[in-house]
């Protein structure tokens, strides 16, 4: 457990920004963890998992402390369920991957989100109609200043779109230390959301599958999405907003293209992506800096550019669509 200082967070961060945290250390259990806040106490700390929804936009004067907390556990079961524990610095997809393997389903349609397993409540992941709350059961978190373990039920975490208490009132106050997931022994498909039935065909499926359901997830990702290890970046820059209907009613008059989803609660969620490409940015670059040309709500880095670049671009888009649609984006991205 080596405290590093002055260290460059460049292959820490999937946007590849070439910050140095003044200090840097890993943690692999909870007594690590405990001994690296007591030696640091006075600093700001920031809990960092695979760095794929972050943007450093300078260096970071606190400590950096990368969670490594390893473990898949089947806990218990019940008729239809299994209950698994899992550590937070396990990869998420390696941890999709692990419960196909042992036909636990619930996760399939989140395959190929990078990053970690105990980041996935912070912004409640989501991908193809499922979001981690449908599978979420529980969690640990140790609280960074009281320096105790406290559980998190489904209802403590307030889960939202995109959103959790360790987005709001908790925000860097807690470090997550596993998650536990309840996943059914006999899977219920999510099947309609996007171009998943018409991948499976396009794949040959006959006997659906959660192994089935994961390739053609992953399929289509890969399709749009860029590899960060390819080109830079931290999946959607910006969430997709929600609106009243009576101003998805206006919108939709003056840009009857506009592509929108109705929300159970009465209000309309719209793409923010069709809102980004229609003012004009898809596929814009500034010096490194650039709107991904085959989805335009992913920002990237084409090799050198500074987070202060990668957010002001995200400040001229934010302003254009505003202009443009009179409609607010908010990022999703954590800017630090
Ligand atoms: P980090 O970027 O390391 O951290 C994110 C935030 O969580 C930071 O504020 C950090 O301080 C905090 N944090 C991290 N770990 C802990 C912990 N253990 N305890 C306390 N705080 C912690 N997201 C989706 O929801 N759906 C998608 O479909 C999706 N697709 C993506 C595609 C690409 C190509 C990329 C690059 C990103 C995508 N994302 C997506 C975003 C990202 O993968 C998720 O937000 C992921 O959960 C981030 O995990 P991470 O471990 O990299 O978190
Ligand atoms: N669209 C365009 N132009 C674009 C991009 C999108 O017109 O450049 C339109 C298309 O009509 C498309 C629609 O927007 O059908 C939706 O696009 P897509 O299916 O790619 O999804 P998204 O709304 O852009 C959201 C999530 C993704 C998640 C996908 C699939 C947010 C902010 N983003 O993207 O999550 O993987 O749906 O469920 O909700 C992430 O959070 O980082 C992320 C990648």
């Amino acid at each position: 457990m080596q405290i590093h200082e002055n260290f460059s967070l460049l292959p820490f961060n999937t946007f590849r920004i070439d910050v140095k945290a003044r200090y840097f250390s890993t943690f692999s259990n909870i007594d690590e963890l405990s001994e690296l806040i007591g030696q640091k106490s006075r600093l700001t700390t920031l809990i960092l998992g695979g760095g794929s929804n972050i943007l450093f936009t300078k260096d970071y004067a606190g400590v950096v402390l990368k969670n490594e907390i390893k473990g898949i556990e089947l806990q218990h079961e019940d008729a239809d369920h299994v209950y698994v524990k899992v550590g937070a610095g396990e990869n998420w997809h390696h941890f999709v991957l692990h419960c196909i393997n042992h036909n636990w389903a619930g996760v399939e349609n989140l395959s190929l989100i990078p990053g970690n397993v105990g980041a996935s409540p912070i912004q409640n992941i989501g991908a193809y109609g499922v979001e981690l709350d449908d599978v979420f059961w529980s969690l640990e978190a140790f609280h960074l200043s009281e320096r105790k373990i406290h559980t998190f039920t489904a209802t403590d975490c307030e889960f939202g779109y995109r959103d959790s208490v360790f987005k709001n009132q908790f925000k860097n106050e807690f470090a997550i230390l596993s998650v536990t997931f309840q996943l059914k022994k006999k899977p219920i498909y999510h099947i309609s959301y996007g171009a998943i039935t018409e991948e499976l065909e396009k794949m040959g499926v006959k006997d659906l599958s959660i192994k089935a359901v994961s390739q053609a997830v992953i399929n289509i990702r890969s399709s749009k999405l860029p590899d960060p290890q390819k080109i830079a970046n931290a999946g959607s820059f910006f969430k997709n907003p929600e609106v009243t209907v009576s101003k998805y009613e206006e919108l939709k008059s003056a840009f009857p293209n506009i592509v929108a989803y109705p929300l159970a609660k009465g209000n309309v969620k719209l793409a923010a992506g069709w809102m980004i490409e229609q003012a004009g940015w898809k596929g814009y670059r500034k010096g490194d800096a650039g709107c991904h040309a085959k989805q335009a709500l992913v920002l990237v880095n084409y090799g050198n550019a500074t987070g202060k670049e990668i957010y002001d671009l995200s400040e001229e888009i934010l302003q254009s669509v505003k202009n443009k649609f009179g409609v607010a984006l908010e990022r999703e991205v954590n800017i630090i």
